[in-house]
């Protein structure tokens, strides 16, 4: 079986217990913790930063998937590292050109990830798969948790995949939004990697059992 990742996203979790939830994921068979920092620009939302940051590395045992969906991400690259982000992911469709901020990401010795928006063909990923240790594909519009996941992703995972399997590349694929324990199994089977999960973890009455059901032990 290939990596079944899970990537519970803080962004849905108790904010006044913050600390509870970390440590309830650190206890959990989750492998990482995705951080989503939107700034009200490239996104409408706005969620929070670098000191919700520190408190996520403060007390987290497990490595911080940094989803960045800001405009400019080169001018908070170090920062985020500096901060404890162990893989820095960004919007291809928010930049000009990608290759200057993901050697930025590597130079900090961080991961890098490169996304793409449901409405952001899947070939434009292609001149770049080579470089990145991962690609983040959305299936929701990024900016809010709780989205329906969108169906056509199922086709642009499949054709993603192939793009990589086809070079013989080992870049990974982690799918974000609306991730349920219903479509995880699916993804999981068509190549996805890591699945990021906010609702489908925070918002049930196990969190534990429900990143348990995600990865499909139970
Ligand atoms: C959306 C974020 C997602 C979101 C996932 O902009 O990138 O990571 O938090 O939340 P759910 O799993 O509830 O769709
Ligand atoms: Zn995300």
């Amino acid at each position: 079986m290939a990596n079944r990742i899970i990537s519970p996203s803080v962004l849905s979790a108790d904010f006044g217990n913050l600390r509870q939830d970390i440590e309830m994921l650190n206890r959990s068979s989750a492998e990482w913790i995705h951080v989503d920092v939107m700034d009200g620009v490239f996104v409408p939302n706005i969620s929070f930063g670098f000191p919700v940051m520190k408190t996520l590395r403060q007390y987290s045992t497990k490595p911080l998937d940094v989803h960045l969906m800001i405009t400019h991400p080169e001018r908070y690259v170090e920062r985020f590292a500096d901060a404890g982000a162990w893989s820095i992911g960004f919007h291809l469709e928010a930049v000009s050109d990608p290759r200057p901020i993901l050697q930025q990401i590597r130079q900090k010795g961080c991961r890098t990830c490169l996304t793409i928006n449901p409405d952001i063909e899947v070939e434009r990923l292609e001149p770049y798969l080579a470089e990145v240790d991962m690609v983040l594909l959305m299936s929701v519009y990024a900016g809010y948790g709780g989205q329906a996941f969108i169906e056509d992703s199922y086709q642009r995972l499949q054709q993603l995949k192939q793009m990589i399997t086809y070079r013989g590349l080992s870049t990974l694929i982690e799918v974000d939004g609306g991730v349920n324990p219903h479509n995880a199994e699916r993804l999981f089977s068509m190549g996805a990697d890591a699945l990021v999960a906010g609702s489908a973890v925070f918002h049930t009455p196990d969190p534990e059992r429900s990143i348990l059901q995600l990865k499909g032990v139970l």
